[in-house]
C-alpha cells in the first residue's frame, strides 16, 4: 500500500467486515473508478472525496439471489427499494418467469407478476441485455431464463407436457440465451404453467447449460406435504444435467409440515456430498404470489397484495373481503382475480433454522410490482442483519454478511463481487450496527430501512441518509464476464 498516494474515495475510519466470514477489522477503503485500490491503514492517501465511517461497518454490497425485478431494473432504475437495503446486485428471472426471451399477448399467471403486455417485448435475451445496458439500474442484475417463459413462447397451450419438438425447441432458446449471457435457467414447477411439465422435460432442456457454466434453479413444485419428493426430483434434475442447482426460497409450508425443515435439510446435506447444492431464503413466516387456492388451503391468514377487479381491497384479509361478500375465501379470491396474495403459512421455527444453516444464501423473493407488497421487498436484508442476527443471535454479523456476499456471488458467478479486497469492484454498503434494521411492515409495507448510510455500485454512491442519488452505474452482469 505504501506505493499508493492518491484514491477518488476514501472511506475512513471503518470497519471491514470483508465478506468471506472473517472476523471484523479496522481498516480503510480506497476506491479508484469502480474498483477498490486498496484496504488498511491509508492515513496517508489523498482522496477526492472522503466518506466518515467511524464506528461503521464496511461490508461488500449485498446480492440478492431471488429476485422478480427484471422489467423493475427498466420501470424503476433507481431501485431504491433495494439500493436502500444496501443492494447492489440482484439475480433476476427466477421461478421460472423471466421477461426474457418473449413477445407476449396474453399473461398467464404468475407471469403477469411482471408486467402487462408492453413490457413482454424482447423477443430475444439479447435484446434485452442490451436495453439494459442502454438504460442502466442503480444497480447490477445477473439473469436467469424461465422455464415458464420459454413454455409460452414454445408452445401456445401451456397446461400440458411439452412434445419434443417443443423441447428441442425451448433447448436452442435457452442455450441462445446463455451466449448472450444468461447465468442458468429458473423453474416455477409449482405453478400451473409448468406444473404438467415432467421431470423429464425439465432435464432434457436443462442439458442445454452445462456446456455453458449454467446453473439450474427452481421454485419446487411442491414446498407441503411432498416436500422431499420435490428436493429428490431437483437434486435428480442437477444429477442428469451435471449442473449445480439452487432451491428458491427454501420453506415447509402448512401446519402439519411444522417442523420438517429438520427433515429437508438432512435431505440437503445427504446429497451435498456428492453433487453441487445450493439455496436461498427470506427472514419471514409468510410468503406471497398470486392468489391461488392451493396456498390459501395451507395458510392461516392470507393478505389481498393487488386486485385488478377490485384494487380496492389491496392490504384486507382475505377473510374479511369474503365475509363481506357472504362467501366462502375460496369464491372471494375467484372473484379477485386475476390477484395476488400474502400467505402465512410457515413456523418461525422453521425460518429460523433454515436461516441458520450455513449454506443458505439469502433472497428477497420481492415483488416490485405488487401495489400493497410483502415486506421483504424493502426489509430483507437489514431484517437478516438487525433483526436475526443482532436482536435474535442466530449468527454472527459476519456470517450474515457472508451469506448475503461471498458465497452468493460466488454461486452465481459475479466474477470480483461479493468481497472486500484490492482489485474488486466497489459494490458496498456502510451501514450502523447498532441501529440498522427493516423498517418495513405488513401494515406498512413500502418503508426504507434503517441504519444504511452509504452504498456504493461499481465506485458510485447509489444511496445515502438523504435517499437515493439518482445515479444508475449498475451493469447487466454476464455469465463469465
Ligand atoms: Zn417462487
Ligand atoms: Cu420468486
Amino acid at each position: 500500500m505504501a506505493d499508493l498516494e492518491r484514491c477518488d474515495i476514501k472511506i475512513a475510519g471503518g470497519v471491514v467486515i470483508d465478506g468471506t466470514g472473517a472476523a471484523r477489522v479496522r481498516a480503510d477503503v480506497a476506491i479508484t473508478d469502480d474498483r477498490i485500490t486498496a484496504v488498511g491503514d491509508l492515513a496517508r492517501v489523498d482522496a477526492g472525496r472522503t466518506i466518515d465511517a467511524a464506528d461503521r461497518i464496511v461490508a461488500p454490497g449485498f446480492v440478492d439471489v431471488h429476485t422478480h425485478d427484471d422489467r423493475a431494473l427498466l420501470s424503476k432504475p433507481t431501485m431504491d427499494m433495494k439500493v436502500s437495503q444496501g443492494v447492489t446486485s440482484v439475480v433476476v428471472g427466477n421461478c421460472g418467469i423471466s421477461l426474457a426471451p418473449l413477445i407476449m399477448q396474453h399473461r398467464p399467471p404468475p407471469l403477469d407478476l411482471l408486467g402487462t403486455e408492453e413490457w413482454w417485448r424482447f423477443g430475444t435475451f439479447e435484446a434485452f441485455l442490451s436495453a439494459v445496458d442502454d438504460a442502466p439500474a442503480s444497480l447490477n442484475a445477473a439473469f436467469l431464463v424461465g422455464h415458464s417463459t420459454l413454455r409460452v413462447g414454445a408452445m401456445g397451450d401451456v397446461y400440458r407436457p411439452a412434445d419434443a419438438g417443443e423441447i428441442k425447441a425451448m433447448r436452442g432458446t435457452l442455450e441462445a440465451s446463455l451466449d448472450s449471457g444468461a447465468v442458468g435457467l429458473s423453474t416455477g414447477l409449482f405453478y400451473a404453467p409448468a406444473s404438467q411439465a415432467p421431470t423429464e422435460e425439465v432435464i432434457e432442456i436443462a442439458r442445454g447449460l452445462k456446456a455453458h457454466g449454467g446453473l439450474y434453479v427452481t421454485h419446487m413444485r411442491d414446498e407441503a406435504d411432498a416436500v422431499l419428493d420435490s428436493l429428490e426430483e431437483t437434486f435428480l434434475i442437477g444429477r442428469e444435467a451435471g449442473v449445480p442447482v439452487v432451491v428458491s426460497h427454501h420453506k415447509v409450508t402448512g401446519k402439519k409440515n411444522f417442523g420438517r425443515s429438520k427433515e429437508t435439510l438432512a435431505l440437503f446435506e445427504r446429497y451435498r456430498t456428492s453433487q453441487k447444492i445450493g439455496l436461498d431464503v427470506y427472514p419471514y413466516h409468510a410468503s406471497s404470489t398470486v392468489l391461488k387456492a392451493d396456498s390459501i388451503a395451507v395458510s392461516n391468514r392470507v393478505l389481498v397484495t393487488w386486485s385488478v377487479p377490485h384494487p380496492e381491497h389491496k392490504g384486507r384479509d382475505l377473510a374479511d373481503i369474503a365475509a363481506e361478500w357472504g362467501i366462502d375465501p375460496y369464491a372471494a379470491a375467484e372473484r379477485l382475480q386475476p390477484a395476488g396474495a400474502i400467505y402465512f403459512s410457515m413456523d418461525e421455527a422453521d425460518v429460523r433454522r433454515i436461516l441458520s444453516y450455513p449454506e443458505a444464501m439469502f433472497g428477497s423473493d420481492g415483488l416490485p410490482h405488487d401495489e400493497f407488497p410483502h415486506p421483504r421487498l424493502w426489509g430483507t436484508f437489514p431484517r437478516i442483519l438487525g433483526h436475526y442476527a443482532r436482536d435474535v443471535g442466530l449468527f454472527p454479523l459476519e456470517e450474515a454478511v457472508r451469506r448475503m456476499t461471498s458465497i452468493s456471488a460466488k454461486q452465481f458467478g459475479l466474477v470480483d463481487r461479493g468481497v472486500i479486497a484490492p482489485g474488486t469492484f466497489a459494490d458496498l454498503c456502510v451501514f450502523d450496527p447498532d441501529t440498522i434494521i427493516d423498517s418495513a411492515s405488513f401494515d406498512d409495507p413500502m418503508t426504507p430501512a434503517a441504519g444504511i448510510e452509504h452504498v456504493l455500485v461499481n465506485g458510485r454512491e447509489v444511496w445515502n441518509q438523504a435517499g437515493s442519488t439518482g445515479e444508475r452505474p449498475g451493469r447487466a452482469l454476464r455469465h463469465g464476464g
